[in-house]
């Protein structure tokens, strides 16, 4: 496999081409050639090759690609054997949804622990898992050594947390809280999420629609 690194944009397409892959295994079918799998995705040819191309290319001229083996390479660039452990901090409205509706094992991630300032809610059950005080955060962290962190905090309290959260170990942050996390630290990944940005998005595909490309 190549090892140069990939670029972001190309990272970011791969849980997607990761997705549909799955799709096409669950119909059986063995394999699919540059072109088809850009009609189903919407894409180019050019630009699913130009991808596949940053780790190895994969595609045989007259074959295309051999559906099981191109997701599980992708799978393991995207470590979703790994079973990375995350933890999730506040367990209102979105922090619930999202415990209860991601599903984070098929995503190479595992759940173990939440968390909440709110001592009404400590005790009662998300997600199959009790929610803990803050006052257990740095016992847990110790025992459990978690890699990534959930944030489903306000913005306000999200750069302290992220502080404290780093110092006990968190390298990964899902980032929820509306306020894009600052850390001058290469080996702290960010992944700030605006849910908004995506509406944003539609909208303004929707009012240009003559204008973007095929
Ligand atoms: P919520 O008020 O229902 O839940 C927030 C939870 O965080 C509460 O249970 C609260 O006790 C807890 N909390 C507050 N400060 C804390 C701290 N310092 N340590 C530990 N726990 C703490 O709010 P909701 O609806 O769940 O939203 C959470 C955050 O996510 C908000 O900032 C909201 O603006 C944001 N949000 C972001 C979205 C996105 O696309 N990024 C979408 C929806 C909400």
């Amino acid at each position: 496999m190549a090892k140069e690194a990939i670029s972001t944009p190309v990272i970011r397409r791969l849980p997607r081409y990761y997705r549909f892959l799955g799709e096409l295994e669950r119909e059986q079918v063995e394999r699919i050639s540059s072109r088809e799998l850009a009609q189903r995705m919407g894409l180019s040819a050019s630009q699913i090759r130009q991808d596949f191309n940053c780790f190895g290319g994969f595609g045989q001229q007259g074959f295309g690609y051999h559906v099981k083996e191109l997701r599980e390479i992708i799978g393991e660039i995207l470590g979703v054997r790994k079973d990375t452990g995350v933890i999730m901090i506040g367990a209102g409205n979105l922090g619930k949804a999202i415990a209860a509706h991601v599903d984070f094992e098929k995503r190479g991630c595992k759940l173990i622990g939440i968390f909440d300032n709110n001592p009404l809610l400590a005790g009662t059950m998300t997600a199959s898992l009790p929610i803990m005080p803050m006052e257990s955060l740095d016992s847990f962290c110790e025992q459990h050594k978690p890699q990534a962190a959930v944030l489903c905090i306000p913005k306000d309290a999200a750069q302290q947390l992220a502080d404290k959260l780093i110092s006990l170990g968190i390298v990964g942050f899902w980032n929820f809280s509306h306020f894009d996390l600052r850390i001058n630290n290469p080996d702290i990944i960010v992944e700030n999420v605006h849910l908004g940005d995506s509406l944003m998005t539609l909208a303004y595909c929707m009012h240009h629609r003559d204008e973007t490309d095929e």
